[in-house]
């Protein structure tokens, strides 16, 4: 089982109910989980940080997958871990070394550095993409944004206002110069009736010319209307 929390695009999060669900699920059919950790600290409103390994007999059959792209904001570095039950993370260890060698130094010394240092600057963004999402929801009223927990995108339910996802992008594309993508392929049907805006390089100043952007739009009258 692969599960991210919170969960791109989505920003859905796992509440310690789910996480104790889905630990019993692993433990019953006995399943691997690999966890996406990558956004596990954004996370919005007060929300509480839950790990799968805080659950007893999960240790031996997690995979937690780690990144500096999302909380640390440094996409590009390339640099990553994957924590495990040892006997196996010898055997990921070879296949990172055959297959990709590894980081360059440079991004190494800085991943070390970022890890180690003051870790304030998580809450700061937090705190900042949280005021963006809060500016989103306030300023589209009617439109079907799936307001998320956490992470730094979410998702607009554009077919239940009768826009398929690839004609509302095309749509925000052309006419309101808003480059949001269709997620038809990004898992299952819920995925394919959304589209995806993602705020985590958009300062407050320009999210908040979206609905002068947006007016006029069809999709703008669709969710009037709604
Ligand atoms: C689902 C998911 N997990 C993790 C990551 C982080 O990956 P990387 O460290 O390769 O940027 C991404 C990046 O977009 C992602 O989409």
């Amino acid at each position: 089982m692969v599960l991210m929390s919170p969960s791109m695009p989505s920003g859905g999060t796992f509440t310690r109910e789910d996480w104790a669900l889905t630990c019993d699920l692993c433990r019953e059919h006995d399943l691997t989980l690999v966890y996406d950790a990558a956004m596990e600290a954004l996370l919005y409103d007060g929300r509480e940080l839950v790990h799968p390994l805080q659950f007893e007999g999960m240790a031996e059959r997690t995979f937690v997958v780690g990144s500096l792209s999302k909380e640390h904001r440094m996409i590009g570095w390339r640099v990553g871990w994957v924590a495990g039950p040892p006997e196996a993370i010898t055997t990921i260890r070879q296949v990172a070394v055959y297959n990709t060698t590894m980081p360059v130094a440079l991004a190494r010394f800085a991943a070390a550095a970022v890890l180690r240092g003051d870790q304030g600057h998580v809450a700061e963004c937090v705190a900042e993409l949280q005021r963006r999402r809060d500016l989103l929801l306030e300023e589209l009223p009617g439109w079907p944004l799936v307001s998320p927990g956490g992470g730094w995108s979410l998702l607009i339910d554009v077919e239940s206002i009768g826009f398929t996802p690839a004609e509302a992008s095309r749509i925000l594309l052309e006419e309101a110069a808003i480059a949001a993508t269709p997620m038809p392929g990004w898992g299952g049907p819920v995925a394919a009736r959304c589209l995806r805006f993602v705020y985590s390089a958009e300062p407050l100043e320009r999210l908040a010319e979206v609905p002068d952007r947006v007016a006029g739009t069809a999709l703008a009258a669709a969710a009037a209307r709604s």
